[in-house]
């Protein structure tokens, strides 16, 4: 099946602008650290670290903006109609056996911009947020952007599996000022694909405390083979304390297209989400989402096919190639979260060390709020070979580092 889709295709993105390849630079470092000194050429920096996908973005976009274009005007647009809450619902209902009003569905330009809104809508000034962590860093930019604290609830690690740790999410969100827990669901950067149970035991903590869930569920279709995405609200559907966060962009790697679904059961949020939000998205971009809503489920289960492999292929190498480091593979993402620790001191910056001295590009811990350090984040959603020698100039790296400091 995966034969019929050319995952193992290379294809350049220069010239495109492309985050990935041109931008690593100005996200990963502040503006005052030290220049980057590279021992690799520019040009052969291998790209592994940002979640977007170094594969064609799935055909059924492709082929929906196609046929958009062929009508002549890209005028402002908005969720008018039921095609769109039609596609995106039938998605859902037959992925997770779930669906949602149509009142509740909200566009918005991107998770991160809904992020950033979501926080002042459900939060006073002086009201805090609570996460996972090692956490994805735009849920610590929402909080600071909007002058809000966040309290770090940090995942533990039982027979090696990260879970998270009840009693400590509960002293966490009982704090009184806590309006807000921010859920990824499945979780970047360590992948897991939340329980039933663990949903259950987190979502309860915070009913318990009138504290509302936003579950950014942005990496649900992306699961191994096998596995089944619970959204959260499909457990308690009459709630209105929980928002949804999903999105065609990682599932169908049309993150450019900036569109997202918000759901949003509560009337009152919602009224307040409407006065603070724009409801305008990209003519494009509505298309792209409706078609692959309708389209993609071909293709989605040959990626992930492709992904299992590439994951199946990085804990091989890397069991061969550095023995100390320890890699699980993921319940869901096409992310792996990999821990180093054995090889480093506390503290080292593996972002730098395995830019300048390895030429790949990789996130480091430190990109994820807290509870990182020692790990690096690394994207599988490459032709393999890419990835492998990623993980071959790594490895070289890292074995050097060991002979210079032993
Ligand atoms: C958990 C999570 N939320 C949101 C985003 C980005 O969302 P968007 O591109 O829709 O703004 C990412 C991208 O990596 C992510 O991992």
């Amino acid at each position: 099946m995966t034969d019929h889709y050319n995952f193992d295709a290379i294809i350049d993105r220069s010239q495109t602008n492309a985050l990935a390849k041109d931008g690593y630079v100005g996200y990963l470092f502040p503006p005052d650290a030290p220049a980057i000194q590279l021992s690799h050429p520019e040009e052969d920096l291998i790209s592994l670290w940002v979640a977007d996908m170094a594969f064609a973005s799935a055909p059924a976009a492709h082929d929906a903006i196609q046929a958009r274009l062929r009508h002549p005007i890209l005028g402002y647009t908005a969720l008018f109609g039921d095609d769109y809450y039609n596609a995106f619902s039938g998605w859902t209902r037959k992925q997770y056996d779930w669906s949602f009003d149509q009142a509740a569905l909200q566009l918005s330009l991107g998770v991160i911009p809904a992020l950033f809104d979501l926080v002042d809508v459900i939060c006073a000034p002086d009201e805090k947020i609570v996460t996972l962590t090692p956490a994805y860093g735009y849920f610590k930019h929402a909080v600071d952007y909007n002058q809000r604290v966040l309290l770090k609830s940090p995942l533990v690690q039982r027979d090696g599996v990260f879970t998270v740790d009840l009693d400590d999410l509960r002293a966490k969100v009982s704090d009184p000022a806590v309006k807000l827990f921010f859920l990824c669901h499945p979780h970047n950067p360590t992948g897991r694909l939340w329980t039933e149970t663990e949903l259950r035991g987190m979502a309860e903590i915070c009913f318990e405390n009138d504290v509302i869930i936003v579950s950014d569920e942005i990496h649900c279709d992306l699961v191994r083979t096998g596995k089944q995405h619970i959204p959260l609200a499909s457990l308690y559907p009459d709630s209105l304390q929980i928002v949804t966060c999903m999105a065609p962009s990682k599932t169908f790697n049309l993150a450019g297209l900036m569109i997202a679904n918000i759901i949003i059961s509560c009337p009152e949020m919602r009224a307040k989400w409407k006065d603070r939000t724009e409801p305008f998205v990209n003519p494009i971009s509505l298309a792209a989402a409706q078609g692959v809503y309708t389209n993609g489920a071909q293709w989605l289960d040959a990626l992930k096919h492709y992904l299992d492999q590439n994951l199946t292929a990085l804990k091989v190498a890397l069991a061969e190639q550095l023995p100390k480091s320890k890699f699980d593979i993921p319940d869901a993402t096409y992310l792996a979260w990999i821990d180093l620790s054995a090889y480093f001191p506390i503290n080292t910056n593996l972002t730098r060390l395995f830019l300048e001295q390895a030429g790949v590009i990789v996130e480091g811990g430190e990109m994820f709020v807290a509870d990182g350090d020692g790990w690096i984040r690394i994207n599988v959603a490459c032709p393999r070979s890419v990835l492998l020698a990623g993980v071959e100039r790594i490895a070289a790296v890292v074995l050097q580092q060991q002979a210079l400091s032993g």
